[in-house]
């Protein structure tokens, strides 16, 4: 097939094109309207249509007669368990969980939030709210009580799910305490809290709200799946904003049901029967979209890995999986790689084991500098597919579709715009630049299936957010390029955003809690370039009293603070004393000029600043403290 002819297609007939993939699926109500507005006056997707996600990924396979294939795979180096898990055995477990929840007086359109580590049990709590139209909120497992909190406040769920503990390299995250801390904080008090018990002996109070998660499901009756309308939300996802208050993603059922099945079709190139996996958590919109449901709507074998790609136990980890599997295609994280790659740097782990069974290696989450694409393309011998996407979209954006024509790989660019982006590099003005010249990454409207509904119960910040720079356009909040050949390189985010190995995270939201410190008078938290996960926090602060006895002690109770009100998931672990911030004569701090600095790259320095000396005492502070890309 031809890409471009096909692209072109899904643009000018959106409403067709979309039309004949949602008919890939089988709905209990088969849509015929395509496109049309919502409430807010924004679009939305095969609006009469009605499905239900669990149905699909489970139920209809089995139907097909396909219930002893494998559905989920749990391969868990920490804690030295591998599990395979039929379609058969999928659906009891799912069936019974939603049956259990409907007990406990969840109902469709109810939220339920769920904070739990990579384990069935997470995918079974997800697909269980699907199965019967309760709006789940995963929230990841990195981040602190108080981030639990605002989110529990923010989608009032009636009840929790989550586990005793996660296990991370170093050390037993105890999970459960932390949702009993995030309920003391929150104003909201969920119902109950459904805890599955892991068998490790960790901390745990007995609370009035507590369910014991296998008492709920040896006690209830399986539960089938309920229509839901195709604008059902089927969950919320929260992602940073450039304020301290993240962003609630809408995702709806029908659009995105079609968008992901189309997507591991014609972008991800795999077959229904094949393993797939992606090395995510399911707190973050990759898990949602293909740990879950991508490849259960397209019968695949997902693989649930719980560990990382380092020290869990080695990095040949990945390679061990891959192949004992039989993964035809993966999905990782340059900072994956990256850590990897430090590690063994020759690829010696990797010839240790026949990796004949993948065909594409994808990456993705954060810009993937040609160094990380070049020597994975050289160890693994497979095409190296960078592609770009947000938690926004819910499935890629610019990709090479692979499943439609491979085209050639060109380094440092996230792809083509995939079927249905209209995907434009936007000046100031709105206006479109040349190829070459840098911009705005915008989207025409409409967007395709798929993408974010609305953000929960802000529809204003919505429309703020995303829609009122550029009329007719959503504004990605990324900075790129095209090139001569319609190829889009993304340069990075224009905002207060930074991605931390892989995991966007607001520094907005850092410099709030830093400036909370009763000692700080002012500060800045920026992103700086850190040679493993792409992008670190860098904390500059001025302290109220220039005590310099102080100062050790400030910095380090500065860094438990955002530790504690974020979570460690922030890597938040540098923070300079400084006498004063660069800023405009109108008061605002020079961020970007400080990032530069930070990093060695070459910078101006505004004829707008207050005092030019400072660019000198910031410069002294780096060295002095090696801050630079030469220290990691
Ligand atoms: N629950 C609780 N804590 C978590 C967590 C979770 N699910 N995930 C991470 N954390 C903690 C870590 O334990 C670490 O804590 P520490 O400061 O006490 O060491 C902190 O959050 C930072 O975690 P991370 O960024 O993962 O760093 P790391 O040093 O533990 O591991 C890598 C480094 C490179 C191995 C790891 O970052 C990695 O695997 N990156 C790939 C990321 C990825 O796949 N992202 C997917 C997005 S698409
Ligand atoms: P998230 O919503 O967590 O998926 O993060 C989305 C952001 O990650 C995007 O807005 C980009 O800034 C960045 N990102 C994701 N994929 C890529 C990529 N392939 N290249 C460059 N940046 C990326």
């Amino acid at each position: 097939m031809n890409y471009l002819e096909f692209y072109k297609n899904s643009i000018e007939n959106p409403e067709s094109f979309w039309l004949s993939q949602a008919k890939q699926l089988d709905w209990y109500k088969l849509p015929k309207n395509c496109l049309s507005k919502d409430t807010n006056d924004y679009y939305q997707w095969f609006e009469d249509g009605e499905l239900n996600l669990s149905y699909l990924s489970i139920d209809k396979h089995i139907n097909d007669g396909y219930g002893n294939d494998n559905a989920i795979i749990y391969d868990s180096p920490v804690t030295n368990t591998k599990r395979a898990i039929t379609y058969n055995e999928l659906k009891e477990e799912v069936s019974r969980l939603a049956g259990g929840l409907k007990n406990l007086g969840i109902e469709k359109g109810d939220t339920v939030i769920i904070y739990m580590p990579m384990i069935p049990q997470a995918l079974f709590a997800m697909l269980a709210c699907a199965r019967i139209g309760a709006i789940h909120s995963v929230v990841f497992g990195g981040f602190a009580p108080h981030e639990l909190a605002i989110r529990i406040d923010d989608c009032k769920p009636k009840a929790i799910i989550t586990a005793t503990c996660g296990i991370e390299i170093k050390r037993i995250i105890p999970y459960k305490p932390f949702v009993d801390e995030a309920i003391k904080q929150a104003s909201h008090k969920p119902n109950q809290v459904v805890i599955f018990d892991r068998g490790i002996d960790v901390e745990r109070t007995q609370k009035t709200y507590d369910i014991d998660y296998q008492e709920l499901i040896s006690n209830s009756k399986p539960a089938n799946p309920v229509p839901v309308k195709a604008t059902h939300p089927s969950y919320i996802l929260y992602t940073s904003g450039t304020t301290g208050k993240p962003k609630g993603i809408i995702r709806d059922t029908g659009g995105y049901a079609t968008a992901l099945k189309f997507s591991m079709k014609y972008i991800y190139g795999v077959d229904e029967g094949d393993v797939f996996w992606a090395a995510s958590d399911v707190g973050w919109v990759v898990g949602h979209s293909y740990i879950v449901y991508g490849p259960l709507l397209n019968r695949n074998t997902t693989i649930l890995f719980e560990g990382k790609p380092i020290k869990t136990p080695d990095a040949s980890t990945f390679w061990r999986v891959i192949s004992e599997h039989q993964v035809k295609v993966m999905f990782t994280a340059p900072t994956a790689i990256r850590a990897i790659k430090k590690e063994d740097h020759d690829g010696d782990f990797i010839n240790k084991y026949d990796l004949s069974c993948l065909k594409y290696q994808f990456l993705a989450g954060e810009r993937c500098d040609v160094a990380t694409l070049t020597w994975t393309k050289n160890h693994l011998k497979v095409p190296v597919i960078d592609h770009w996407w947000q938690t926004e979209s819910g499935w890629p954006m610019l990709a090479n579709m692979v499943g439609v024509e491979l085209q050639d790989v060109k380094p440092g660019s996230a792809g083509m715009p995939v079927c249905g982006y209209d995907i434009v590099i936007l000046d100031e003005h709105g206006e479109e630049v040349s190829a070459g010249v840098e911009g705005y990454v915008a989207v025409k409207l409409p967007l395709p299936p798929g993408t974010l509904m609305n953000l929960w119960g802000n529809p204003e910040r919505f429309k703020a957010g995303y829609l009122k720079r550029f009329p007719g356009y959503y504004f990605s909040g990324d900075g790129g390029y095209k090139d001569e050949d319609g190829y889009v390189f993304i340069t990075g985010r224009v905002d207060d955003i930074i991605n931390v190995a892989g995991h966007r995270l607001s520094t907005a939201e850092m410099e709030e809690v830093v400036a909370s410190h009763k000692d700080v008078a002012e500060c800045a938290v920026f992103g700086i370039h850190c040679e493993i996960k792409g992008q670190k926090p860098l904390g500059l602060i001025v302290l109220k009293s220039q005590d310099a006895d102080n100062e050790a002690t400030i910095t380090s109770e500065v860094i438990q603070d955002v530790r504690h009100e974020i979570g460690a998931v922030a890597s938040f672990k540098e923070v300079l004393v400084v006498k004063r911030l660069p800023k405009t004569r109108s008061g605002k701090i020079l961020r970007k000029l400080l990032r530069q600095m930070a990093d060695d790259l070459s910078f101006n320095v505004p004829s707008t600043i207050d005092d030019a000396d400072i660019i000198t005492e910031i410069q002294t502070v780096y060295k002095s403290n090696q801050i630079g890309i030469h220290k990691d």
